[in-house]
């Protein structure tokens, strides 16, 4: 069974297709990343997930069962701030929690734990509205953790923040996945989602386009490997004997620069070092050329993520 599952999810909006048949499953302790650009229908797929627009068709199932009796389950972090201004960051916490009827010794270790979580203890008295744009942020996630949810569903939540507060951010999303709980995060920062998610969708125009690991959508347009040699000179070095050795796919020089490609899994980084060092070649630099996901995205859609 899964956390989350939709099958086929459509919303219309009157001419536009803003959801154009997503079907995710998001299994329990996954750090889910739903990845696209602006206008890629990620907010409305959360609202739908979350119960706050209604599909206009398809179907959504929390643990198996219809969103509509599993709203405590989830805790939704929403991409606008929804946080009150005249509260204190302490009155904030009990509000939410209130409204999840959570109570009593309960309410105050999780609004104590909520702080913690997001490095707000130190302000819990102090007013909303004097608060940074990265502490309204925090709060805005403190506010949907009073309830203890198994899920985490954060929409766009380092938009416009300062490092720090992303830090406090990052730090409070592993902490709650070791503790168990299934996050659902959605970014056009595929940075954030590349060091955080375990499974991730791209999504573009209201459509899944590709679904995996890292390592399984990096797969999905390369299966070869790029590693990158500085040498001190290239006069011994014989391109087309690199070329024999097994694995190689490809030598580009590029001034003092040679690129190597591979295919994957070949293993012949050993043979590789010992051809270039018997030529009595000084290597200062070597590395492995990353695929990122943005490499992934442009690959697959032809554009950037970010203008
Ligand atoms: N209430 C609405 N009425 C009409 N169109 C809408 C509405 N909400 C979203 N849309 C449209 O649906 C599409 C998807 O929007 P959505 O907000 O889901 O994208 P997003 O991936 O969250 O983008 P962003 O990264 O900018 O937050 C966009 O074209 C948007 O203009
Ligand atoms: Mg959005």
């Amino acid at each position: 069974m899964y956390m989350i599952e939709t099958k086929d999810l459509v919303k219309k909006f009157d001419n536009t297709v803003a959801v154009d048949g997503v079907s995710l499953k998001i299994q329990e302790g996954d750090i889910f990343g739903l990845l696209g650009p602006n206008g890629a229908g990620k907010s409305t797929t959360i609202n739908m997930i979350c119960d706050l627009l209604t599909p206009t068709s398809g179907e959504i199932l929390i643990q198996g069962n219809k969103i509509g009796t599993m709203k405590n389950t989830i805790g939704y972090i929403p991409q606008s701030l929804a946080v009150y201004n005249e509260f204190t960051a302490y009155e904030n916490l009990r509000f939410f929690g209130q409204i999840y009827n959570v109570r009593g010794k309960e309410l105050n270790k999780n609004i104590n734990d909520a702080l913690e979580f997001t490095g707000l203890t130190e302000v819990r008295n102090k007013k909303a509205k004097t608060f940074s744009g990265g502490m309204l942020r925090r709060l805005n996630i403190a506010c949907a953790l009073v309830h203890r949810p198994q899920i985490v569903i954060m929409d766009e939540p380092t938009v416009g923040i300062d490092p720090q507060s992303r830090n406090h951010i990052m730090n409070a999303i592993r902490k709650m996945n070791e503790e168990n709980v299934t996050v659902v995060y959605t970014s056009h920062y595929m940075e954030e989602i590349e060091i955080l998610c375990n499974n991730i969708s791209i999504i573009d125009g209201g459509k899944v386009i590709a679904n995996g690991t890292k390592e399984e959508l990096r797969n999905l347009i390369t299966d070869k490997d790029t590693l990158s040699i500085s040498v001190d000179n290239l006069y011994h070095i014989d391109v087309e004997e690199l070329k024999k050795i097994k694995g190689v796919a490809d030598v580009r020089v590029e001034d003092m620069n040679l690129e190597i490609t591979s295919q994957k899994n070949s293993y012949n980084l050993n043979e590789l070092l010992r051809y270039i060092l018997d030529k009595g070649v000084r290597a200062s630099n070597i590395g492995y050329k990353e695929v990122t996901l943005e490499t992934v995205f442009l690959s697959l859609t032809g554009k950037k993520l970010r203008d």
